[in-house]
């Protein structure tokens, strides 16, 4: 087995997407475009990953900086895509075995196609082997031109081509493998004598073939897989792609959902079987849903764990979060960062939870804020109850025990601590620890003014 290197091209303007950001990292499905052709290289266990960057290159690497072993050549000014591939070899010298060649615009193309790629090749021994597909109209794309006996002779750009050589629909789709070893020579050799003043690297075929090399082809099946993003258009086309693919795979693994059209969940989040996914719900990030949960319409959950039997009410924002077996949120809930729900709690309508803890069979059923704070098992917390948390400066602890009853319209006023079935009367505010089992009240005793309307109308 020879050794497998990566280039993957992401240099190039991306002109025609009119945005400030390198369109390598405009997001589908979640990602940045190049993450998803980073992972397919990832899959491939290369010795080498050079990424070619050119246009707004600070970027590109700053996004990318945390991915480890990645290495950068920079292409100084973006003189076609053979220039391009040249700049990589300096990180390949020495280097034998097969280069791989991705575009960072074309996030749809799966590991199992590039490894049927790179199988082809190495059993024929060619010099490039060129992934092609059947695409009707074949729009822009670099043509696919054959010989009397089939054989590929020739990749011609669409700017160059011929009007019979435009009606060709096989297209060259820019991935390819290569044999290092006669590879960058011929790539220096090519000129810039076209439509486009640029060095194509698409030149190579016919140069091989000139040479007496052997060129082959990898046809594809589903030519949606090497779509590449030229456009804001396209990037839509490429995020829908993404995203029925996705909601494919979970409903063949028993997950339900209503309208896959408008479920948007990303490729790393995993869900149990028997989980109904209502309409308009996006689930991102590390989120993992157990089984048998039912998320209904308009929720967001961020990098949260939901475990099963967890039913998530309408339009719910949850992030960074853990909700234990049978608990039951919102709707209208707002739960927040480092927020852990107990086994069967119940948090309510416009409740929102921040770096709490709401233990065991504990509910907050109505419009409460619960920051900083931790609370135990079969906890009541009334309609309106808040915890001061924040003092201007430092941000303090509540801490509730087990079956402590907060009545409705209390401030907590932390740091403070209720004991062990407390019981604190409406409109209280708590600015003292209150003990196990006693009763706190702070409203003063209520006063009628008779007949003060009836004045104050005079
Ligand atoms: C290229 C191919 C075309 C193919 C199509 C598939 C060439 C000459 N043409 O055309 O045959 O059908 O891809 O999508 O190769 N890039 C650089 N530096 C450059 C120019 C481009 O890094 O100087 C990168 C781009 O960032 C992009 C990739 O190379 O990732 C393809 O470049 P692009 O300009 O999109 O080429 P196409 O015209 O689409
Ligand atoms: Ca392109």
């Amino acid at each position: 087995m020879s050794t497998i290197h990566v280039v993957i091209l992401a240099a190039g303007k991306g002109t025609r997407m009119k945005s400030a950001e390198p369109k390598v990292l405009h997001r589908a499905g979640e990602l940045p475009l190049i993450e998803h052709v980073l992972r397919t290289a990832d899959s491939l266990h290369p010795a080498t990953t050079v990424v070619v960057v050119g246009h707004l290159a600070d970027r590109v690497t700053a996004a990318l900086g945390k991915r480890l072993g990645l290495r950068f050549a920079l292409q100084q000014p973006q003189l076609g895509t053979g220039h391009a591939l040249l700049q990589a070899e300096p990180h390949l010298a020495g280097a034998t075995g097969t280069l791989v060649l991705l575009s960072g615009d074309v996030p749809l193309l799966r590991p199992a196609t590039v490894k049927t790629l790179i199988d082809r090749h190495r059993a024929s021994g060619a010099a490039a082997t060129v992934l092609t597909a059947r695409v009707t109209p074949p729009h822009e794309y670099g043509r696919i031109v054959r010989d009397g006996r089939g054989h590929i002779s020739a990749i011609v750009e669409h700017k160059d081509a011929t009007p019979a050589q435009r009606a060709i629909d096989e297209i060259n789709s820019g991935i390819f493998a290569f044999a290092l070893e006669p590879l960058f020579d011929a790539v220096r050799s090519l000129g810039s004598a076209n439509a486009q003043g640029e060095y194509y690297l698409t030149d190579l075929v016919g140069l091989y073939r000139s040479q007496g090399r052997t060129v082959e082809t990898v046809v594809l099946e589903d030519s949606r897989e090497v779509l590449g993003v030229n456009s804001r258009r396209e990037l839509a086309d490429v995020t829908a792609i993404l995203k029925t693919t996705r909601n494919d795979e979970l409903m063949a693994e028993g997950v339900s959902i209503v309208d896959p059209a408008t479920a948007w969940i990303g490729p790393d989040v995993t869900i149990g079987p028997d989980t109904v996914i209502h309409p308009n719900v996006y689930l991102e990030g590390r989120t993992r849903i157990g089984s048998g949960c039912v998320v209904h319409a308009g929720v967001r959950i961020v990098d949260s764990t939901i475990a099963d039997g967890v039913v998530i009410n309408n339009y719910c924002v949850i992030s960074e979060s853990r909700i234990a077996a049978g608990a039951r949120i919102g709707p209208f809930a707002h739960i927040r960062p480092q927020s852990e729900i107990g086994e069967g709690a119940h948090v309510g309508n416009f409740t929102e939870l921040k770096k709490t803890v709401l233990g065991k069979g504990s509910k907050a059923n109505h419009l409460s804020y619960l920051g900083d704070a931790v609370i135990g098992e079969q906890v009541n917390i009334g309609a309106g109850t808040i915890t001061c948390n924040y003092d201007g400066t430092h941000k303090h602890q509540t801490v509730i025990e087990d079956g402590a009853f907060v009545g409705s319209d209390t401030q907590l006023i932390a740091p403070v601590t209720v004991r062990k079935g407390a019981y604190i009367g409406t409109g209280t505010t708590i600015r003292e620890d209150v003990p196990a089992g006693s009763l706190a009240v702070s409203a003063g005793k209520q006063r009628n003014i008779e007949g003060w309307v009836e004045k104050k109308r005079k």
